[in-house]
């Protein structure tokens, strides 16, 4: 009798037991997918070899970056204000003594296409990728903490690089969101 009955409660144990797991999984997955509810990131690679490219999603800090961190589109394409922007940005951070003043090549190649030594710079994802992190053929990284190996806080950030892009595009047939 005595046994029965602690068999019973042995029973009913591991029914509460399951069940909690059960809830437990539950609140696992909803967790697990939260996060491409509120932004997942796009898988950006870099140019160089095409393996996955980290970026610190504390970095997209603005309205516009965090739309192209999640979309890979640049919001900021046709933007009159970015674009007068992206044009100082772009003498800032001496883009110009390689690009030229017009973006359309010097030392560096014309960045304004619409054929591209790395095709996947007609999109604005690509470019992103190529100026953030550089490529083999004879430009470094130019990505905030990447640029300088010396100094983290030096380098564009990705709302200053879309603002870039969107300058270039507006010189350009090539929009890049296509
Ligand atoms: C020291 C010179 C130099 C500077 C400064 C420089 N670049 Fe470049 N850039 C190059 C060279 C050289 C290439 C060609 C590299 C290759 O073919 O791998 C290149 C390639 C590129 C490409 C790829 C073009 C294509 O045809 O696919 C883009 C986009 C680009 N640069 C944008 C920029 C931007 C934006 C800046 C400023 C933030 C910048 N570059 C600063 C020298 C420079």
């Amino acid at each position: 009798m005595i046994k029965s009955k602690l068999s019973l409660v042995l029973m009913l144990l591991l029914v509460a037991l399951s069940a909690c797991d059960k809830k437990e999984s539950a609140t696992a997955a909803a967790g697990a997918t939260a996060p491409v509810a509120s932004g997942k990131m796009v898988d950006f690679v870099t140019t160089q070899d095409s393996k996955p490219l980290v970026i610190d999603a504390a970095l997209f800090d603005t309205p516009a970056a965090k739309e192209f961190m999640t979309t890979g589109k640049n919001p900021y394409i046709g933007n009159a204000e970015a674009i007068a922007k992206g044009k100082k940005v772009f003498q800032l951070y001496s883009c110009t003594q390689c690009h030229g003043p017009e973006a359309k090549g010097q030392v560096g190649p014309n960045l304004t296409g619409p054929d591209y030594h790395y095709p996947k710079d007609g999109t604005n994802k690509g470019m992103f990728e190529t100026v953030w992190h550089g490529t083999n053929g004879g430009m470094g990284a130019k990505g905030i903490g990447l640029m300088d190996p010396t100094d983290p806080k030096n380098g564009i950030t990705p709302d200053e690089l879309l603002k870039v892009i969107s300058w270039i595009r507006s010189m350009s047939k090539v929009t890049g969101n296509e």
